[in-house]
């Protein structure tokens, strides 16, 4: 039997309109929620993710402030460049898009970002706090992962989760995200990566599998339990065309699953929506 679809663009959507109706109360406050993005360089997916970012943010209400800058820049100028997002008003939050060229000092340049403006949560003080069990700003990546999920009735308490991946944006934080004790979470959390020994066998013992390696197909068939909710978070180019971490024939076997377009991505993109939104919120205070 095939899999049922995990549809992100529907339950995105959803989220987007929260997001579109929370502007438009700080709106009527005198309040317009600005967005801001820094892209340095000119990796071509890195700058059409931004160009999806701004134009979500039009069609939520949200203004957004841009910045593309040259991928030989130096570092002291986008060392300012953070430093003049951080000190405008009219930015509530921002992102600088990862990964930024070679020469430039990532750790450096996000641990600058003014933790309350860090729309991806990737700052290291709201890291740190989501590692304490005192989430601020939540990553996106993670927060859509388990809201989509959350659409769809599929909980992670008490159940076995399988991550793939350790990065910075998606691996790392979503395994301390799911292992919160909070009701929809308490997961038991494994992850493993490249240097796992029978991944495959670990990955079999999952109620829930969410892969984030960025190498495609690598979850197969043959790794999932049958009936198992089979996410693939992870993302890599082949020319233009986007794939997944999640072979073809994982819908075979697996009770849910993600689209290879329509999955996860929209998700992360209405989450930072919606913590663009909570920064304005926080700004404007009650009320
Ligand atoms: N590049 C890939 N994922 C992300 C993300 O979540 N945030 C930023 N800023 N850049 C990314």
């Amino acid at each position: 039997m095939a899999a049922e679809l995990l549809d992100g663009n529907l339950v995105a959507s959803q989220v987007k309109q929260q997001v579109q109706a929370r502007a438009e109360r700080l709106k009527a406050r005198g309040v317009t929620v600005g967005l801001g993005t820094i892209l340095v360089g000119d990796d071509g997916p890195s700058a059409r993710y931004v160009e999806m970012k701004r134009a979500d943010c039009a069609e939520v209400g949200i203004e957004s402030f841009h910045t593309h800058l040259p991928a030989g820049v130096a570092e002291q100028e986008l060392v300012e460049l953070v430093e003049s997002y951080n000190a405008d008003p009219r930015i509530h939050s921002y992102l600088v898009q990862l990964p930024l060229p070679s020469g430039h000092d990532e750790d450096r340049i996000l641990s600058l970002v003014k933790p309350e403006k860090d729309v991806d949560g990737l700052h290291p003080m709201n890291l740190g706090y989501l590692a304490m069990s005192r989430p601020r700003v939540l990553p996106c990546t993670p927060a859509g992962i388990v809201e989509l999920l959350k659409a769809y009735g599929i909980g992670f308490d008490g159940k076995h989760a399988v991550v793939l991946g350790r990065g910075l944006t998606i691996g790392r934080p979503l395994a301390l995200l799911l292992a919160l004790n909070q009701p929809g979470l308490n997961a038991a959390v494994t992850v493993v990566h490249s240097r796992t020994r029978d991944l495959a066998a670990l990955v079999r013992s999952a109620d829930i599998v969410i892969s984030a390696t960025g190498a495609p197909g690598i979850v197969t068939a043959s790794m999932v339990t049958p009936g198992a909710v089979v996410v693939g978070a992870g993302t890599s180019f082949e020319g233009r065309k986007l794939l997944s971490d999640l072979a073809d024939d994982v819908s075979e076997v697996a009770g849910w699953v993600t689209p290879r377009i329509g999955g996860v991505g929209p998700m992360t993109r209405a989450m930072l929506l919606l913590n663009a939104v909570k920064a304005a919120e926080a700004v404007a205070g009650g009320g």
